[in-house]
């Protein structure tokens, strides 16, 4: 995609289609005048008409709003889109995304609309300095009640905030999070597809994308597009990984995946096979692994800085495919199973951005890649298997496999000198219940990395939220023949049990676990997400890890 900033007004902008942004209770015709001072005079009358349809449409500007009309010829532009933002006092980074997701997904699928502009302009800036100066401490986002028509020239010059408790909204900051929007919703795959016309669901392919309103230079404009496009970019990456179907994507696949992201981003891969896993006592996988005829791999992505003494390992889980083992699952859990290396997409996806923007520390991919499967070698419920570390685990039920393989990872990660264990999975049920689709639990040893991790989500557009690891919750992993077992009591806890089964694998280091099994797969499109796996912790992880 090409990026501009739109220096024609309104009237004149020569894009497919022109996009106005419009917090609640604004006039539109003021907007559009704003942008354009022609729809003041000469344009007036067709000013009218669209504040008549907006009227008419019950369009207040509301966050997920929008109209969208054939401008007949009064403007160059073929198309006009009126996106609703919500109330400017309430405004969020997230807001924009969301508001740029809805436009791609109005967009007409049987015309091809290869350039659009979008006119945004952040509140006014005199309200944002007294938000300022009255140094609130809880999260500031820019606010506004006057219309947006005054005052653009003195745009935010501040850099993003490192502060976790106060935190400026950017252009660049909305810039990219806009991009992040398009290219996200623009998101298909129809790979499988035979004939590809017939999806007309499919949103035509944007060539150039124009930005209007913003006050920031050519230099930063061009950093804050190619950040959102990169994190956009990787996401659908990792959404494409998922959505291929298990016996396309198996261990072997994602190894290949991880090969090519290696070559292509500078990274250094090392792949491993049953045989060196054995080398390496690394007896959780390979138990896991044992039901499966697909070969399981260990997949290390490494982006090295030696003079660094930071090193941080994103942990992914890897299950190409669980059906539960002999604890097999019922069909309907099983159904969309092949998400359940959404971990694995995660940081395989985030190397991609930190080869390409080269944090200052050492960052480094696990991934345990294999089938959790019911094959005549599988792994029963009551057997004992010895992990990397040397603790030994009573399989009580093989459908807990997901913290069998981490467990190993997480001790590699360990050995190989991370500080710093990040693991991101779609691990229990229980998260689901507790919620639902919206949001990844979080839970870890480190409270000050989970702020931060949260913080991060935020800024992203991903909700994590923390649940609590009372010691208590170890009991229920006591096994009577082995150090620990794998699952706790049914019913009690599940997200959380689960975590303390990890936390016996990081030697006291670092760490945060991200329970995505709720986020990373929705039914339906939902504004940036699209219907499917979602690629979530991508943009979380790389916001974190780049910023
Ligand atoms: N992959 C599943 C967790 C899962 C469930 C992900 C639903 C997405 C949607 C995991 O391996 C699993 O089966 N967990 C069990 C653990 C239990 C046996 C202790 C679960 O949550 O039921
Ligand atoms: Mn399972
Ligand atoms: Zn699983």
């Amino acid at each position: 995609m090409k990026y501009k900033l739109e220096l024609a007004p309104l009237g004149e902008c020569q894009s497919d289609v022109a996009c106005v942004f419009v917090y609640s209770g604004q006039k539109i015709e003021d907007i559009l005048a704003d942008y354009d001072p022609a729809f003041g005079r000469k344009l007036k009358p067709f000013a009218d008409q669209i504040s008549q349809l907006c009227q008419q449409e019950a369009f207040k500007g509301k966050p997920g709003q929008s109209i969208f009309l054939t401008t007949f010829g009064h403007m160059k532009a073929g198309r006009l889109c009126i996106v609703g933002l919500g109330e400017a006092k309430d405004f969020k980074l997230s807001h924009a995304r969301k508001a740029a997701a809805n436009i791609v997904r109005r967009l007409p699928g049987n015309s091809a609309q290869t350039s659009m502009s979008l006119f945004f302009k952040q509140a006014t800036s005199a309200t944002e300095k007294k938000v300022a100066a009255a140094k609130t401490a809880k999260r500031v986002s820019k606010s506004g009640q006057k219309s947006v028509g005054t005052s653009i020239d003195e745009a935010p010059s501040k850099s993003s905030s490192k502060s976790a408790s106060i935190t400026t909204i950017t252009d660049s900051d909305i810039i990219q999070a806009m991009v992040e929007g398009i290219i996200l919703a623009s998101y298909s795959f129809s790979k499988y597809k035979s004939s590809k016309n017939g999806d007309n669901k499919k949103p035509p392919a944007l060539q150039t994308l124009s930005f209007a309103g913003f006050g920031l230079n050519a230099k930063a404009f061009a950093a804050a597009t190619a950040k959102g496009e990169i994190i956009a970019e990787s996401t659908n990456f990792a959404r494409r990984l998922i959505a291929e179907p298990p016996s396309f994507m198996t261990p072997t696949k994602l190894a290949e995946e991880a090969r090519a992201v290696a070559k292509e981003f500078g990274l250094t891969v090392k792949v491993l096979d049953a045989a060196q896993m054995l080398k390496l006592s690394m007896g959780a996988i390979l138990g896991v692994a044992r039901g499966a005829k697909e070969q399981p791999k260990f997949i290390v992505l490494s982006y090295d800085v030696p003079k660094s003494k930071r090193k941080v390992a994103i942990v992914g889980k890897g299950i190409t495919f669980d059906s539960g083992g002999l604890s097999l699952k019922p069909a309907q859990s099983m159904e969309h199973m092949k998400y359940d290396m959404s971990g694995a997409a995660a940081v395989i996806a985030t190397m991609r951005v930190v080869g390409t923007y080269k944090p200052n520390f050492s960052v480094m991919a696990v991934v345990a890649a294999t089938e959790n499967m019911p094959g005549d070698n599988a792994l029963h419920p009551g057997d004992v298997i010895s992990a990397m570390n040397g603790k030994t685990i009573e399989v009580n039920n093989t459908d807990a496999e997901g913290r069998l393989i981490l467990a190993d990872c997480l001790h590699y990660a360990v050995k190989e000198g991370a500080d710093e264990l990040i693991d991101i999975a779609t691990l229990t049920g229980a998260v689901v219940t507790a919620l639902g689709r919206v949001a990844a639990g979080i839970m870890g040893s480190d409270q000050q990395l989970i702020d931060k991790l949260i913080a991060s989500g935020e800024h992203a557009g991903e909700k994590l939220w923390q649940l609590p690891m009372y010691d208590e919750y170890q009991e229920s992993l006591k096994s009577d023949i082995a150090d620990l077992k794998n699952a706790g009591a049914r019913g009690e806890a599940g997200s959380a049990s689960a975590a303390m089964f990890l936390k016996e694998f990081v030697s006291g280091k670092s760490w945060a676990h991200l329970d995505i099994a709720g986020p990373g797969w929705i039914d339906r499109d939902r504004e940036e997400c699209n219907k499917g796996g979602t690629g979530f912790g991508v943009r979380t992880l790389c916001q974190y890890l780049i910023d």
